[in-house]
């Protein structure tokens, strides 16, 4: 056995964890009313796989044009017609997405722990997203993967925790909400916690026989379920608050 290691930091997932990606459904659906949940859930869900292409490809764009292509992609496959004014309106709510109701008040409890955001994001999302919700008063640092123009779970971008914030992988506390994203951070060789935001069974009592399948619960079954790739979460808990319980 090692000597037990010291976490010196929190590292926090942006979309899905810290905030509430859903929260782009009011938009959607004023924009396009009746059509807001569908255009949510495709949207999120081609971003992150443009994101895995684009790596794959070789073909990095960073993540406000990838958000632009898959919502593009959303809105097209729904033959909706729009104006560029209305695109950016939505666009807009992403630097301006709702924090989780905890989110607060769970980081200012991991102080004095150093705490950072490791985000898909281009820095100029992240930047407006932080200081519109008040982040940037609580944060130690906003960490883009753009400057190494690879996306997670790709290892270079889990690497850039150590570059920025001079700690070792065995002494930082990864959260995310994103099973890809918690694989991928375990991989590299984090310890991480997976904010399980929908049970197993919460899942499965969503699902009837033969009954249809809403956007939504389709996009749950997708991306909020633990993959099967070998991996598990050090921690699974089911809101940042909990977070103070894992060290
Ligand atoms: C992130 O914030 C895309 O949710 C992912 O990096």
């Amino acid at each position: 056995m090692g000597l037990p290691v010291t976490i010196k930091a929190f590292v926090f997932d942006a979309y899905g964890t810290l905030y509430d990606i859903q929260s782009v459904a009011a938009v959607t659906d004023e924009s396009f009313p009746g059509y807001g949940e569908v255009i949510t859930q495709v949207w999120r869900m081609k971003q992150l796989e443009y994101t895995w292409q684009r790596s794959m490809m070789q073909r990095y764009v960073d993540f406000s044009v990838v958000t632009r292509e898959s919502l593009v992609y959303s809105l097209k496959l729904l033959g909706l017609n729009y104006d560029q004014a209305v695109f950016d309106r939505i666009m807009d709510k992403y630097v301006h997405l709702d924090l989780y109701p905890d989110a607060k008040v769970a980081l200012d409890a991991l102080k004095p722990n150093k705490l950072a955001i490791l985000s898909n994001g281009s820095s100029d999302m992240l930047g407006p997203l932080v200081k519109n919700t008040g982040l940037d008063r609580i944060l130690d640092a906003t960490i883009s993967i753009d400057s190494e123009r690879i996306f997670k779970p790709a290892p270079a971008a889990y690497a850039l925790i150590e570059k920025r914030l001079r700690v070792q992988p065995s002494e930082v506390v990864f959260v995310s909400s994103n099973p890809f994203d918690v694989v991928g951070a375990k991989a590299f060789g984090l310890n991480v916690a997976w904010i399980e935001r929908v049970t197993p069974e919460a899942m499965a009592a969503e699902v009837k026989p033969n009954a249809p399948i809403y956007p939504v619960t389709m996009f749950k079954a997708i991306r909020t379920q633990m993959d099967e790739l070998g991996f598990q979460p050090d921690h699974r808990i089911h809101t940042l608050s909990e977070l103070a319980t894992v060290v």
